[in-house]
């Protein structure tokens, strides 16, 4: 296909059009197709700036704005057909308006695609902050509902694996929600850097035409909290920069590394050796070989997808170091890594949030898991420190009660009044009652801790705060 006569920029520099493999090498239609909402909402917004000052008329305007909401449509119903000679998503809806409409041509007055697609990135982005900020805090409703219909059931916690102390299964659930919300502040966070405006900026050098930036970036929502514009500051910072891309790339990493361990223990607890869930058929899958297989596959990809999510941040960092000012082919290439990440971590986060509301947990094994006296060794020592036993002698103590257990195959609270004694005269008649695990989870109150009234009252205050 040849370029001549479109309002490619080639056009009037090169007598030909480029070669077919460098066309298809060079292309960013394949990717960059899905920035066209923004790209158009960007158009109209600039088009009304350029009538303001007197570039385009006011029916230039009407037919311009008609024209791309026209292109719009066509696009969302999958009728427009994108032509990779013209490269990407700019030039092809640039193209096609100026094809069917001849004030087309005025529209790139004063842009460059370089401010363009830094604009376009920019609110394509915003909006998707916007919907997986969403996204995680139905994640994060998931979790407390399942804390929720268990509050009851107690398991082990773990450190190194190993058994360590009781909690509430709803307080493990909990840790999670408290990370998905630092997520959420990161992510936020980034947003406001996120939400400034670099149209104006032009190749690299703005322009001599007296444009109104303001208006443009308040007509396309670039304002803080407090309604202030946010416009970039350097003109060769805003087309060069795509430290909000990384930003982004950064957080979603953090994102992906918590739900990657949400998903081991998912993986953990829904194994024959733990049993404390079970994950409905539906939200796993079985095996081609082994008929009585159920695989916990959406934790396991959840887990997988990580990789990728660290790989787009680290192809993000590796594209932008040592890049002289200020645009750069190179920057094409984040586009791919950067989309990659939203939709994996937005994915991940929505098939996450439907399998917890699909699991059930194994009272029976919770209870006999959490039943093991040993995870209670903690609360002897303290017995002992209340009766006026240093911390560092109770540790010793306890850890020779639990040693003459092992050796005489019971469990720790099945040791006589005498066995304890023999270890040490302070034990007394009332230290067996440290193993009634019901008043055992009465006394850890303290704030954060996974006493029944803290946890109780941690769900209360997430289920108020997500609602
Ligand atoms: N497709 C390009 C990109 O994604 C748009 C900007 C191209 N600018 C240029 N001067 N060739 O980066």
């Amino acid at each position: 296909m040849s370029t001549k006569n479109s309002p490619v920029s080639r056009s009037g520099r090169f007598a030909a059009g480029p070669a077919a493999d460098v066309a298809k090498f060079t292309e960013s239609i394949s990717f960059d197709w899905r920035l066209w909402k923004h790209d158009i909402l960007g158009s109209m917004a600039h088009a009304t700036m350029l009538q303001k000052i007197g570039v385009l008329k006011k029916n230039e305007l009407t037919a311009i704005v008609r024209g791309l909401d026209q292109i719009g449509k066509e696009i969302r119903a999958g009728k427009f057909k994108w032509n990779p000679v013209l490269e990407d998503v700019h030039m092809n809806i640039e193209a096609e308006l100026t094809r069917r409409i001849p004030a087309g041509a005025k529209l790139h007055t004063a842009r460059s695609r370089n401010d363009q697609v830094a604009l376009d990135v920019r609110m394509w982005l915003r909006d998707e902050i916007t919907a997986l900020l969403g996204e995680i805090a139905d994640l994060q409703r998931a979790l407390v509902s399942l804390g929720e219909r268990n509050s009851d059931i107690l398991i082990p916690g773990y450190t190194h694996l190993q058994r360590a102390q009781p909690v509430y299964l709803a307080h493990h659930l909990l840790a999670y929600v408290e990370m998905l919300e630092r997520d959420c502040e990161r992510l936020w966070d980034c947003h406001s850097r996120v939400n400034v405006c670099p149209l104006g900026s032009g190749a690299i050098a703005g322009s001599t035409l007296p444009l109104k930036r303001e208006l443009v970036a308040k007509l396309l929502g670039f304002v803080d909290a407090n309604g202030k514009v946010q416009l970039t500051q350097n003109s060769m910072d805003a087309v060069s920069d795509r430290d909000f891309a990384v930003e982004f790339c950064a957080a979603a990493a953090l994102l992906a590394v918590h739900f990657s361990r949400l998903a081991e223990d998912l993986i953990l607890w829904a194994s024959a050796e733990f049993n404390f869930i079970k994950i409905a058929d539906a939200y796993t899958t079985g095996s081609s070989l082994m008929p009585q297989k159920k695989n916990p596959d959406i934790a396991e990809l959840a887990r997988g997808k990580t990789g990728r999510v660290f790989g787009n941040l680290i192809s993000l960092l590796t594209l932008l170091k040592g890049l002289p000012m200020t645009y750069n082919r190179d920057l094409q290439e984040d586009k791919e890594r950067l989309f990659d990440t939203a939709d994996t971590v937005r994915a991940t986060t929505r098939l996450m949030a439907a399998m917890l509301r699909n699991v059930k947990v194994n009272k029976m094994a919770c209870a006999l898991a959490a039943g093991d006296s040993a995870l209670l060794a903690t609360d002897l020592a303290d017995y002992l420190v209340k009766k006026g036993m240093p911390f560092r002698k109770a540790h010793h103590v306890v850890g020779a009660v639990v040693g003459l257990a092992e050796k005489s195959g019971k469990a720790l609270n099945q040791l006589t009044l005498a066995e304890l004694q023999s270890v040490d005269k302070t034990f007394g008649r009332d230290a067996m009652s440290v193993f009634n695990l019901k008043s055992a989870m009465a006394k850890r109150n303290l704030t954060g801790a996974p006493g029944t009234k803290e946890v109780a009252k941690q769900l209360a205050r997430w289920r108020k705060q997500l609602s």
